[in-house]
């Protein structure tokens, strides 16, 4: 109190921020001086391009124009930053080593020099620094993009665990999604995601190192993200799509293979232009919850839709009631695209399906004697390995015609060895015994022929306390405009003719 009497308080201010710059040089130059070291300049090169490049990154986060796609993402917003803080620690560890081998050669100087550049060796450290750091820069850039790209590529997911994802993988080959990367359906854009699916990620590796994985994988992925920020990236949800002629053809089991064929009129409806929602998709889009027992969502007892005026109707299986504490602590789902179109991109068919699907595609020709038969007979037969199915299926095949039918075995060699290929490409498309993979694993929801699909809520039994039930009716789903007809009259109609 006396002191700053008697000078005044600004020039005591001054003396106290001189004593501070001395404070602060006496600890300065020694850093200084021993950060002159290997370590601590590889240190600061490291800490500050991987600064700038962060700086920069965030900046541009900041006004929006770098949306990462998720491994850019981690890289960016994981990896980098751990960089960053491992040069901050090779500094210091530097310094600690030069002052112990300089003590122990005795060559600490009793003063250290001031902080000037006019001396060459600070001049050497900074020049250094500089030109690693913008060399630096520019290869963390390229570095962490080709790396990314490769993670994020089809290969890497599919191929990498390639057993393990052998199923999903050929699936994913044929399917409408075929040219979709699987981080856009599994992962989606943004950092989080990526970073939670990364977590599990690491216990999955583990998992295949130790062969710990499940067999076949458990479907549905219960931590899946929301429909909407996957699928509704790219499909529109309210999208009108109004109604679609659905053919599908098949073919008996007799010795002619008769041809038959089924037309739905599906009615996927959307959005009106009036905005009122219509059809398949305006009725649960948004709108319906449900609680199911069962791990694979196959058993549906209670069930709620939000109606028009905004009231919630309430809807009990009356076959297979749910009990009240699972009405109290059930988990609702809000139903989405994956709770129709769970398989989107790995379909896997049943063997008559399957079969069906050759014989319209022509590989498997219908010239030949009760082929659709004997292909999935075939097919259902059990084999120990892929291989072994792949030299069985043909020549069991060809060994059928030998024996039965000779002189088709004669005269139809080519279309006999196509079929056995194209027996040979659907078996590798939907049975995979090392993962236990087979015939009707995978559920599919979308239909209620092979599965329940639709109608584990559109069965009939699911009731309001008033007695209002889930449709059944055929017609308003789809209008049946032929069914197993050999040759449908509404075709002909359509074409033009009569
Ligand atoms: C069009 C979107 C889409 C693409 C692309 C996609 N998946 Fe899937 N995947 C799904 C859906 C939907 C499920 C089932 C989720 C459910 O039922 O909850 C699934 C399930 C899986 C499963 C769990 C097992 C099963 O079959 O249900 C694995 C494993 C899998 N996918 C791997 C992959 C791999 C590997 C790729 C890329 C080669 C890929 N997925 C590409 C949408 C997609
Ligand atoms: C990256 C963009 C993209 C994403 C993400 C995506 N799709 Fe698609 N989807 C497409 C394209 C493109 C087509 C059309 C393919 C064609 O007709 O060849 C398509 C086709 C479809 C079809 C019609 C299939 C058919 O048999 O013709 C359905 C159904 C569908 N997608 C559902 C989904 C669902 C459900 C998801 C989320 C799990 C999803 N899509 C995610 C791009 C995408
Ligand atoms: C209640 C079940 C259900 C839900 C929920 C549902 N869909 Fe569909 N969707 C269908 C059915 C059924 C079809 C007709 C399938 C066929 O071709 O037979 C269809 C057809 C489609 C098609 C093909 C349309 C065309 O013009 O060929 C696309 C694309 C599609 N859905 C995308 C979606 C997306 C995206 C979502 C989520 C926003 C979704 N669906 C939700 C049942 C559903
Ligand atoms: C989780 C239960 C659930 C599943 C699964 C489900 N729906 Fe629905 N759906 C409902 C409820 C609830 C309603 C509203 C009550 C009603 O209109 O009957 C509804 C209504 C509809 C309607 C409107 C009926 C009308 O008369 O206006 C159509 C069409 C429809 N669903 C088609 C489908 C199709 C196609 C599938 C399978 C791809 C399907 N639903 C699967 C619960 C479900
Ligand atoms: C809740 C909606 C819904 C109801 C109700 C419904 N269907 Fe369907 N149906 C579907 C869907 C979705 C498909 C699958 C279309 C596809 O495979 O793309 C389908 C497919 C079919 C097929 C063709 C299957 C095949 O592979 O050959 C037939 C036949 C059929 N339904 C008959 C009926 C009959 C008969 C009724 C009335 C008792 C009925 N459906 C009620 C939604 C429904």
């Amino acid at each position: 109190m006396a002191k700053r009497d008697k000078s005044g308080p600004s020039e005591g201010g001054e003396a106290a921020l001189q004593g501070l710059r001395e404070d602060l040089a006496q600890v300065l130059r020694p850093l200084v001086y021993l950060s002159g070291n290997l370590l601590s300049r590889v240190g600061v090169v490291v800490t500050t391009s991987s600064a700038v490049t962060l700086v920069v990154v965030y900046v541009s986060a900041f006004f929006g124009s770098f949306r990462p796609n998720p491994y850019v993402g981690i890289l960016v917003f994981l990896i980098l930053p751990g960089v960053f803080v491992l040069g901050l620690v090779l500094i210091p560890v530097g310094i600690i080593r030069e002052f112990r081998r300089r003590r122990r050669l005795g060559a600490l100087p009793s003063i250290y020099p001031t902080i000037d550049f006019s001396q060459r060796e600070l001049r050497r450290t900074a020049l250094f620094i500089a030109v690693m750091t913008a060399i630096n820069v520019p290869l963390f850039a390229v570095a962490s993009y080709r790396g990314t790209v490769y993670m994020d590529s089809v290969q890497f997911c599919g191929l990498t665990c390639h057993q393990v994802m052998a199923p999903e993988f050929t699936a994913y080959q044929r399917s409408p999604h075929a040219r979709v990367a699987c981080v856009d359906c599994h992962i989606g854009p943004g950092a989080p995601w990526f970073v939670r699916s990364k977590l599990s990620g690491s216990y999955q590796v583990l998992a295949v190192t130790f062969n710990l994985y499940p067999r076949p994988i458990p479907t549905p992925v219960h931590n899946l993200r929301p429909a909407s920020e996957t699928c509704e990236e790219c499909h529109w949800p309210e999208r009108f799509s109004g109604d679609k002629l659905v053919i599908r053809s098949k073919y008996a089991d007799d010795e002619h293979n008769t041809a038959s064929k089924t037309v739905l009129l599906m009615h996927i409806g959307g959005r009106n232009l009036d905005l009122t929602l219509v059809g398949i998709h305006g009725a649960h889009l948004g709108l319906v919850t449900y609680i199911s027992t069962d791990e694979k969502r196959q058993q549906i007892p209670w069930v709620s839709h939000r109606e028009p005026d905004g009231t919630i109707a309430e809807y009990a299986s009356t076959e297979n009631p749910p009990k009240p504490e699972l009405l109290a602590s059930g988990v609702r789902r809000l139903m989405d695209c994956m709770d129709c179109h769970n398989r989107p991109s790995h379909i896997f068919y049943l063997p008559e399906t399957a079969v069906d699907r050759e014989m319209a595609a022509g590989r498997i020709s219908a010239s030949l004697p009760f082929v659709h038969k004997v292909s999935v007979e075939l097919l259902k037969k059990n084999y120990p390995t892929r291989q072994d199915a792949e030299t069985d299926l043909p020549e069991a095949l060809g060994e059928y015609y030998r024996k039965n039918h000779l002189s088709v075995y004669n005269s139809q060699q080519a279309e006999i060895e196509q079929a056995g290929r194209a027996l040979v490409y659907i078996y590798e498309g939907n049975v995979f015994p090392a993962m236990n993979v087979t015939w009707g694993t995978y559920p599919n929801n979308l239909g209620h022929m092979d599965f329940p699909g639709c109608f584990r809520c559109h069965d009939g039994n699911h009731k309001t306390k008033g007695g209002k039930e889930i449709t059944q009716d055929c017609n308003a789903c789809h209008n049946l405009l032929a069914m197993d007809e050999a040759d449908p009259k509404i075709l002909h109609e359509l074409a033009g003719g009569n």
